[in-house]
C-alpha cells in the first residue's frame, strides 16, 4: 500500500461521526511512535510537517522515514500532510515531494487574497491528485513566525466560509473556533464556539473540517516534566470531552503537536534524573517513544473515536 490522500479517510469520518489525529513529525522516533499507535488502534492516521520541521529534518529524511512506516504497516491509512505551509513555493515543494495533502495557510491575509492565494495552491495540487486545507479565521496564540495577539483572534464566519469553499474548491477546511497552538490555550476555563461549529456544518456539510491547537495539553505529562526538573506553569490545553464532541460534531482532522512535545521531553526527563548515568540516547529515547505510543493510542481510542476504522 502507498502513502493515500484524506479523501476516503475523511467521507469515512463524516459519515461514521468521528476524527482523525494529524500529528506532527520531525524525527524517527516520531514517526516509529505514531504509527505503531495507529497500527495497535486500527486506525487510520496523518503525519504532518511543518515548514520549520521540514527545515529541520530535511525533506528526503522525512519522506524516506514515512516511505518505510508505510512498509511496515501496509494495512493502515498513512497520509502524509504539510502543515500550515507558508506559500506556493512550499506547498509545491511537498506536492513535488511525494506529500499526499498540503495546507496552504493564508489566515493572515484578508479574505480575497487568501481565496486568490488558497486557489492557485488548489490548481497545482489537484492536478497532482494531492488534496489541501486551507485556514479562515485566526488561532489565537503563536503559529509558526505569525504572532497573533488574542484579542485579535477572529471566529471563522460561517457565511464567509461557505463562499470560502465554493471559491476556492478547497478540499478541507481548517476553523476558528477558540483553539490556539503551544502549550497555553486558556487563562481560565477552556471554551470552544461549538455553535460556530455547527453553524458551519449546517452551511458547508460536505467539506471535512479541521481543528488546529487542539492539544489537551495533558496535566500527567505536564506534572511529568516540572517533577523532572521541567519549568512548564500554568499550561492548559483543550480537554478531551471537548475534543470527543468536536470529534462527533463534524470535525474530522484534529491536529496535535504540543502533546507529543510534552510526551517526548517528559520520557527523557524521567531518564535523564533517574539514571543521570545515561548517555546511550536509546536509553532515554525509547521510553520517551513507548509515551508518545500510548499518548497517540489513547487519542485515538478513547478521544477522536478513529480506532478501528482503518
Ligand atoms: O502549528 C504549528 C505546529 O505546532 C508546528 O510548529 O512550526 O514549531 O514545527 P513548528
Ligand atoms: P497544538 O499546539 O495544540 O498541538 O496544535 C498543533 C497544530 O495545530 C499543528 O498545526
Ligand atoms: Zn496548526
Amino acid at each position: 500500500m502507498a502513502l493515500v490522500t484524506t479523501k476516503e479517510m475523511f467521507e469515512k469520518s463524516m459519515k461514521e461521526g468521528f476524527a482523525i489525529g494529524a500529528f506532527n513529525v520531525n524525527n524517527m522516533e516520531l514517526i516509529q511512535a505514531i504509527v505503531d499507535a495507529a497500527a495497535e488502534q486500527n486506525s487510520p492516521v496523518i503525519l504532518q510537517a511543518s515548514s520549520s520541521a521540514i527545515k529541520y529534518a530535511k525533506i528526503n529524511y522525512l519522506m524516506k522515514m514515512v516511505e518505510a512506516a508505510v512498509e511496515e504497516h501496509p494495512n493502515i491509512p498513512i497520509a502524509m500532510h504539510l502543515d500550515h505551509g507558508p506559500d506556493f513555493e512550499t506547498c509545491k515543494m511537498c506536492v513535488d515531494a511525494g506529500f499526499t495533502s498540503v495546507m496552504f495557510d493564508g489566515s493572515k491575509y484578508d479574505f480575497e487574497e487568501n481565496i486568490r492565494l488558497t486557489k492557485e495552491v488548489v490548481d497545482y495540487a489537484h492536478a497532482h491528485g494531492v488534496v489541501v486545507e486551507a485556514e479562515l479565521g485566526k488561532l489565537a496564540g503563536i503559529e509558526d513566525d505569525v504572532n497573533v495577539a488574542a484579542s485579535d483572534a477572529i471566529y471563522t464566519d460561517p457565511a464567509q466560509a461557505e463562499e470560502f469553499v465554493r471559491r476556492t474548491g478547497v478540499d478541507s477546511l481548517a476553523i476558528a473556533i477558540g483553539t490556539s497552538h503551544g502549550a497555553y490555550k486558556f487563562k481560565g476555563e477552556a471554551k470552544l464556539r461549538f455553535d460556530i461549529l455547527k453553524e458551519i456544518k449546517i452551511r458547508i456539510p460536505n467539506t471535512p473540517i479541521v481543528l488546529h491547537g487542539a492539544s489537551t495539553v495533558i496535566p500527567e505529562l505536564v506534572e511529568m516534566c516540572n517533577k523532572y526538573g521541567g519549568n512548564i506553569p500554568g499550561a492548559k490545553g483543550v480537554p478531551d470531552e471537548m475534543l470527543h464532541e468536536a470529534s462527533v460534531s463534524g470535525v474530522s482532522k484534529i491536529n496535535v503537536d504540543t502533546d507529543l512535545r510534552l510526551a517526548m521531553t517528559a520520557g527523557i526527563r524521567k531518564v535523564f534524573v533517574e539514571d543521570p548515568s545515561a548517555f546511550d540516547p536509546r536509553k532515554y529515547l525509547k521510553p520517551a517513544r513507548e509515551l508518545i505510543q500510548q499518548t497517540v493510542a489513547h487519542k485515538m481510542k478513547d478521544v477522536f473515536g478513529s480506532a478501528n476504522k482503518a
